[in-house]
C-alpha cells in the first residue's frame, strides 16, 4: 500500500486497513470494466498545489473541511483479474456546500468551503489498491438548469500518462440515483452497482467516519 495519506500522522497500512481491504483481497476480481462517465466542467486546469490523498486538511489549517468524513478505497483491476498496481488513481468532488474548488465554478449561491482541497491523487499500491480521505459527497444542482445531481465523486484512472477511466462514483440508498442524469447512461446492472456503493461505518480507519469501497476495472 502506497497512498500517501500521511501528511498529518495518518497511518496508513495499519490494522485497519488490513482489515478493510483485506475483504476486497478475498472478493473475486471487478468483473466487467468499470462504466465510463462523463468528465464534467470541473477536472483541474492545472494540477493544485496541493493534490495528496487526504482532501479533507488543506496546508496548514488544523480545521477539517465541513462534511461527513469519509474513507474511499478499492482496488483497480485490469483484464484478467490482474491488479493495475502503480496507476494514477485521481478524484474530484463537490465540498459540503456543493461547490467545486474550481474557476469555473460561478455559483454564487453556495459559500466554498476553502478547507476542502476538491482533487487528490494517489498512485495505487503495488496490488492495485488505493484510498483517500475525503468527506461524503452531497447533492447539488448545477447552475442555470433545473437539473440537480445525485451525491458523486468523479474519479479518473490513468496508466503511463494515458487516460484509462474517466468515471462517477455513486452512494447505495440515495433516491436522486434513480434521475441522475449521468448515472442513467449506465443501463448494464452490473456496471450499475460497480458505481453505485453502501456507505459504511469506517471506524476501522478513524472514529466517526465513514468508509466505501469501490473496485474499479479499467480495458488496457
Ligand atoms: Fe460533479
Amino acid at each position: 500500500m502506497t497512498t500517501g495519506l500521511d501528511r498529518r500522522g495518518l497511518v496508513l497500512g495499519g490494522l485497519g486497513l488490513g482489515v478493510a481491504l483485506g475483504a476486497a483481497r478475498g472478493a473475486r476480481a471487478q468483473e466487467v470494466p468499470t462504466a465510463s462517465q462523463i468528465e464534467g466542467p470541473f477536472y483541474p486546469y492545472d494540477l493544485p498545489q496541493e493534490h495528496d490523498a487526504d482532501l479533507v486538511r488543506v496546508g496548514s489549517d488544523d480545521a477539517p473541511a465541513m462534511g461527513q468524513v469519509t474513507h474511499v478505497f478499492g482496488t483497480v483491476w485490469t483484464t484478467g483479474a490482474t491488479p493495475l498496481g502503480g496507476a494514477l488513481v485521481e478524484i474530484w468532488q463537490c465540498d459540503a456546500n456543493g461547490r467545486y474548488r474550481h474557476p469555473d465554478d460561478l455559483e454564487t449561491s453556495r459559500t466554498p468551503d476553502l478547507r476542502f482541497q476538491g482533487y487528490g491523487r494517489t498512485l495505487a499500491g503495488r496490488d492495485g489498491s488505493f484510498r483517500f480521505r475525503t468527506i461524503r459527497p452531497v447533492s447539488y444542482a448545477v447552475s442555470g438548469t433545473d437539473i440537480v445531481r445525485a451525491p458523486h465523486i468523479h474519479v479518473a484512472v490513468s496508466t503511463r500518462g494515458v487516460r484509462r477511466l474517466t468515471s462517477q462514483l455513486y452512494i447505495a440508498g440515495e433516491a436522486l440515483n434513480d434521475r441522475d442524469v449521468a448515472l442513467a447512461s449506465v443501463t448494464n446492472p452490473a456496471q450499475r452497482s460497480g458505481l453505485i456503493r453502501p456507505y459504511q461505518d469506517g471506524g476501522v480507519f478513524e472514529a466517526g467516519a465513514q468508509m466505501v469501497r469501490y473496485d474499479l476495472m479499467v480495458v488496457i
